[in-house]
């Protein structure tokens, strides 16, 4: 029964638009995708004249009737989807119903399908025009072969490199795909000659080894740790086999190989204390959520994905990775170990996380040049009295001034209070508080258990000395704090203190929304947070800065499409 129906314009509009046929490789990730899809559990690519000449993707998955064979090749034709909700909840790694369109449309397509008790069928394309049907005979599952790629658009051959970055482009997209999926047998053969191999086996050892040769894996440490439904599966490769660039780090999602920055550079700070500076691990993380979270639907060759709550994510990929290196007592080299100031236990500490608290539709959190640190901006004006306007070459910034303060807040006593110092630093003036006179005498009758974490009154109950972990603007609420907790619990408990200093008082006292903040203190703002271990956001889990970039806005106003 045919599977395969057109999208109505409404959809089609809504898919992410442009070429997905670029150079060999492109076609290859097509295919096998596709076949993935197929629930194959063998995937055999061929590949001839780098894939100039021909390419055959061969599996055994579900296959296509005879009316679904012809269909395949039609412009946003597709079994995947069928509504704007499916877009929303994609499960399949295809989904825009033009990968064999836009193949054909370049090249010599031949297809060969059969399902379960079913005929095979056979179906020609050249040029992105039919050319011929018939019986086929094969066994279940679909053989593609696609002859002449570029033969009738000789101006992308221009886009084709050398013979061997054309080659490897190959094989880089094909270990990616064979590595999301253990569970599927691949083989790759160029020129006729086997260059790769999986088993299908979850045997990840196995897999890895095989993707990048034997022994590899000696050493390597995994994790698989889930959070609000979020499961995280890491294998980490020794850090003794570092590389110089950073592409050898896999990140997948649902089954997806895609190129992410953050995520990326999480598992590289995850590494941090055991790498020489310049060297980067090999590491595959596995990252399973609910497809609603994502949206895949953002660039065409889908190798971008947004995420809800991308930032967060990173932080628990960064924690997970360091947390199993250290566990699997990987030597910290001593060199290192000065650079890098170890700290040897381990620091981690999950956090709660809602992925579903912010759902990002246009904008993006900025892309990070380097983790940890903003893009130069300068600043433009304040709208709405809350949000810093600041631009740079690369596009328009939104602060949130009061998600940023609490940020830098936030940081400020989490970092303090692992290491809460008793010195005291003076008043310059004794310090009268805006208190009731019930909070007066809850001081007056516990001087010394306030003096004992550092807030020293005298008898007019004026603050004359505070400690030096507090921050001058947030007095009044820290000595807030401390009383209320004196009054109801005749005690002062410095772990819930460091954790109202850094959640409550940071949210009360965290500049306001609406509050105009001089050039100065916003400048002091942004340095404060630039030097914040995650900037992007606010401790609740809030974005402190969104970028709209030259491309968004022109999106916006329909310049491009
Ligand atoms: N190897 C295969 N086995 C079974 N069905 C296939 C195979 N390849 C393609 N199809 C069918 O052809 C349809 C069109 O494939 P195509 O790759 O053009 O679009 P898609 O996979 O739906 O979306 P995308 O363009 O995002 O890849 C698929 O939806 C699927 O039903
Ligand atoms: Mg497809």
């Amino acid at each position: 029964m045919p599977v395969i129906r057109q999208m109505d314009q409404r959809l089609a509009n809504m898919i992410a638009a442009g070429e997905v046929v670029d150079r060999p490789a492109s076609v290859i990730k097509e295919l096998i995708e596709n076949a993935i899809d197929a629930k194959a559990s063998v995937i055999m690519v061929d590949v001839f004249d780098m894939g100039m000449s021909k390419m055959v993707v061969a599996d055994n998955g579900c296959g296509m009737d005879h009316v679904d064979a012809k269909m395949a090749f039609s412009r946003h034709a597709t079994s995947k989807i069928k509504d704007e909700y499916d877009l929303s909840h994609i499960k399949t790694l295809g989904f825009r119903g033009e990968a064999l369109a836009a193949i054909a449309s370049v090249s010599k397509v031949v297809l060969k399908t059969r399902q379960e008790d079913q005929e095979g069928y056979m179906v020609i394309y050249e040029g992105g025009h039919f050319i011929s049907e018939g019986v086929a005979s094969l066994n279940k599952g679909t053989i593609i072969e696609v002859n002449d790629l570029f033969f009738n658009t000789p101006a992308r051959f221009k886009y084709i490199k050398s013979e061997v970055a054309e080659k490897n482009q190959i094989i880089d997209i094909f270990d990616r795909l064979a590595l999301a999926h253990p569970e599927i047998r691949f083989s790759l053969s160029m020129d006729g000659k086997k260059v790769k191999e999986t088993f299908g086996k979850p045997d990840m050892h196995q897999l890895i080894d095989s993707i990048y040769g034997p022994r590899m894996t000696q050493g390597m440490v995994s994790f698989k740790e889930v959070v609000q439904k979020v499961e995280i599966e890491g294998y980490l490769l020794s850090p003794q086999i570092a590389r110089s660039r950073k592409k050898d780090i896999s990140i997948f999602v649902n089954g997806r190989y895609i190129k992410n920055y953050a995520l990326v550079q999480a598992v590289i700070d995850g590494y941090h204390s055991f790498m020489m500076v310049g060297k980067y691990p090999v590491a595959l993380i596995h990252i399973v959520l609910d497809p609603s979270l994502l949206d895949c639907n953002v660039h065409p060759q889908k190798y971008e994905v947004k995420f809800v709550n991308e930032m967060i994510l990173a932080y628990h990929i960064e924690g997970y990775v360091k947390q199993a290196l250290l566990s699997a007592r990987h030597e910290i080299p001593e060199s290192l170990e000065k650079i890098h100031k170890v700290e040897r236990e381990n620091t981690y500490t999950p956090i709660q996380m809602d992925f579903t608290e912010i759902r990002e539709e246009h904008v993006d959190h900025i892309e990070e040049k380097e983790r940890h640190k903003l893009p130069d901006l300068s600043y433009v004006g304040v709208f709405s009295g809350t949000y810093l306007i600041f631009q740079n070459e690369e596009g328009m910034y939104l602060v949130d001034q009061h998600a940023a303060a609490e940020r830098v807040r936030y940081e400020h006593y989490m970092k303090v209070f692992k290491n809460p110092q008793k010195i005291r630093k003076m008043m310059l003036l004794g310090f009268a508080l805006p208190l009731t006179d019930q909070d007066l005498s809850v001081i007056k009758h516990n001087l010394k258990a306030l003096a004992d974490v550092g807030f020293i009154f005298n008898e007019n109950v004026e603050l004359l000395e505070v400690p030096t972990w507090l921050r001058d603007e947030d007095i009044d609420l820290a000595v807030e704090t401390v009383v209320t907790m004196l009054d109801q619990e005749k005690h002062i408990d410095l772990l819930k203190l460091r954790d109202a200093l850094a959640k409550d008082i940071s949210c009360k006292g965290a500049i306001k929304a609406n509050k105009s903040l001089s050039k100065i203190e916003i400048d002091h703002l942004m340095k404060e947070l630039q030097v914040c271990e995650n900037p992007y956001h606010c401790p609740h889990g809030r974005p402190t800065i969104i970028k709209l970039s030259h491309y968004d806005i022109e999106r916006m106003f329909k310049r491009v499409v």
